[in-house]
């Protein structure tokens, strides 16, 4: 049988809109069938849309012969279209359903499209592989809780621009053809046809374009911009993303911070009806890292950290006095309660310190009869065990774990099993939103790889004043003008104060390393047009898909992205990145080296 049409219908409601509101009202709906039951001579079939689903009752006693024949013949997913009149319903009431209490009885059905078995249900928090869901993308999106996700980012991005657009922002694009730009992950490259050998650079960010805009005049920019960025995926990562950018002139932080205060505030209540405390609290760097071994730390649950340098110096156990003796510290957690964790479980635990950098993991519990039970007590004397388990809060049944190395390793090892042990024992609620600031990074961070410092943020970012003495003599102890949000442990956005003054731009590119030419020829279009009259400006970014994945409580940012890529950057629905033809390499002067393996190792090398 041919399709129907749609002829002389028209849809008048989405299947979630209607309600006993509605009752005796003729109305006509479109949609997907969810599930069809046939009770012989009766049968009920649930339509759904976006908004939700209805039922729909066929009575063979009185809605026609040809309407009863369709519905006996619908299969799940079929498209059809069913105009009747609401009714409430004779049944009993569906409480799990927004329109349960009421029923459409049928009048008039076309069949618009037939379908095929889907290779899966169609269910909300589906059991079915990811893999196989992605091959599938367009059916997965049919899945309510992807459908919730994706409309509820809708609603932030509408609500964002609605914001902004009030505050005197003007939303202005920049290109996606452009060159690489300085975020410091690995470009995505274009090759030029016209220019053959020549390469555009996707965007990282539009950093580089705001600051022009703000030279040009503009002074309050944003834009929902795709970024690009050739990384190592993770749950909150994607090679493609969507950023939240702004840049203003004429402000310092304080002022950047308090208008985006308002914009969570604003977003979180109009989009997920969530009521956010102004003003957001706010950490230094230093503290963040001292007390949550984290510079995004999930501030929704203690363990925190504690500094037990001076208690352990001089004490007998090698392992702290020598890292220490190397200008290192030793740090410990309480892991409340967990005294009696099996040997194995702390096994594990030291497993996955040594997988972030450290030599070991040192541990004490005290028995619920005062004992100790350590890996290494028997090198320490009794009063400095006392002195250590007192420095740690130590009470009956606590298990204390210790790592000693230098400064970044025992933060990045304490501040991971601090989540680790937070999840395992389920002290996070998963209820609260937690913002915070965090400000005062450094400005540089070292780097053991390229054997120089290089930028926390990124080239342009303004060292705070008075530590401009230091640039030479101590970068290391600069502090930067620069902020990150941070929502349960994620980073949400960071920005910064921008260098406007040509002489501290040059000194920065000095410090970084870069020849002056150098730092020409790739930014020179920036530092020329400070030269024409730049004001004072900073700004910020927000990843999109990462607040949307937080407000709305997805596992990934892929849950949040229509169609995301899998962790080694493909997709699975199109089959991206492919080979292309012979002609079109040709036509952009591009040989393939012989052997592609090979030349894949040596650029990840
Ligand atoms: P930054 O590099 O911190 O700053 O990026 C801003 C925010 O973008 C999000 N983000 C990502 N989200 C998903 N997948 C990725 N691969 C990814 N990478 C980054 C994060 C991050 O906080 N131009 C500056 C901003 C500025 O200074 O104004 C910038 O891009 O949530
Ligand atoms: P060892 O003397 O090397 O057997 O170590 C004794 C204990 O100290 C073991 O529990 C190790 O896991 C632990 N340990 C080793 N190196 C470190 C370190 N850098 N920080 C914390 N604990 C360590």
């Amino acid at each position: 049988m041919m399709a129907e049409t749609m002829k002389g219908l028209k849809r008048t409601h989405r299947c979630g809109e209607l309600s006993l509101k509605n009752e005796g009202e003729t109305v006509t709906v479109m949609g997907w069938v969810q599930k069809q039951r046939n009770k012989g001579g009766i049968v009920f079939v649930d339509l759904r849309d976006r908004s939700g689903l209805l039922q729909l009752i066929y009575e063979e006693s009185d809605c026609g012969g040809e309407n009863f024949a369709k519905a006996e013949k619908m299969r799940s997913e079929f498209v059809v279209a069913a105009a009747g009149t609401v009714e409430k319903r004779a049944g009993a009431v569906n409480t799990n359903l927004a329109t349960g209490e009421i029923e459409i009885r049928v009048k008039e059905t076309r069949i618009l499209s037939e379908a095929e078995t889907p290779p899966f249900p169609i269910e909300a928090e589906s059991r079915t592989k990811e893999e196989l869901r992605l091959k599938y993308r367009y059916l997965d999106l049919r899945r309510p809780d992807l459908q919730r996700n994706l409309m509820l980012r809708s609603a932030i991005t509408a609500n964002i621009r609605r914001f902004l657009t009030g505050e005197g922002f003007l939303e202005i694009e920049t290109p996606i053809l452009g060159k690489s730009t300085p975020e410091g992950a690995r470009d995505y490259l274009v090759p030029s046809r016209v220019h053959p050998g020549t390469f555009y650079g996707l965007p990282q960010s539009p950093q580089l374009f705001k600051q022009l805009l703000m030279c040009s005049g503009y002074d309050r920019y944003f834009q929902i911009a795709k970024c690009f960025r050739d990384e190592d995926l993770r749950a909150d990562r994607q090679p493609e993303f969507t950023q939240v950018d702004m840049e203003l002139s004429f402000v310092d932080e304080e002022d950047v911070i308090d208008v985006n205060e308002r914009l969570i505030q604003f977003v979180c209540k109009e989009a997920i009806g969530l009521e956010v405390e102004l003003p957001l609290p706010r950490m230094k760097w230093r503290e963040a890292m001292d007390r949550y071994g984290s510079d995004k730390p999930d501030t929704r649950f203690g363990m925190e950290l504690t500094d037990v340098s001076e208690t352990v110096r001089g004490c007998g156990f090698g392992v702290f006095t020598s890292a220490l003796e190397n200008g290192g510290t030793v740090r410990g957690i309480n892991a409340k309660g967990q005294g009696a964790m099996p040997r194995k479980k702390i096994d594990a635990l030291t497993d996955m310190a040594k997988g972030c950098g450290a030599k070991g993991l040192a541990y004490l519990s005290v028995g619920e009869d005062g004992s100790y039970k350590s890996s290494f007590a028997k090198f320490m004397e009794e009063g400095q065990l006392k002195a250590l388990v007192e420095a740690m809060g130590g009470e009956k049944g606590d298990l204390l774990l210790f790592a000693a190395d230098k400064n970044s390793i025992v933060w990045s090892v304490l501040g991971a099993l601090r989540l680790e042990l937070g999840k395992q024992l389920g002290l996070i609620d998963e209820n609260k939103f937690n913002f915070l600031w965090v400000t005062e990074f450094p400005l540089l961070e070292w780097s053991e790889e390229e054997n120089r410092f290089v930028a926390m943020h990124h080239p342009f970012t303004m060292p705070v004043e008075e530590d401009l003495q230091y640039l030479d003599s101590d970068p290391g102890r600069v502090r930067a003008k620069a902020y990150d949000i941070v929502l349960n442990g994620v980073e949400l956005g960071g920005g910064s104060v921008r260098i406007f003054q040509n002489e501290i731009q040059e000194k920065m590119f000095e410090v970084l390393g870069f020849e002056k030419e150098d730092a020409y020829s790739r930014f020179g279009f920036l530092l020329n047009a400070f030269k024409y009259g730049v004001p004072p400006h900073a700004g910020l970014a927000y990843g999109l898909d990462r607040l949307v994945m937080l407000l709305v409580h997805a596992e990934s940012i892929r849950d949040v992205m229509a169609f995301p890529k899998i962790k080694d950057a493909s997709c699975l629905l199109t089959n991206a990145p492919d080979v292309v033809d012979q002609a079109q390499l040709t036509e952009l002067g591009i040989a393939l080296a012989d052997n592609k393996e090979e030349a894949g190792a040596e650029s990840k090398n």
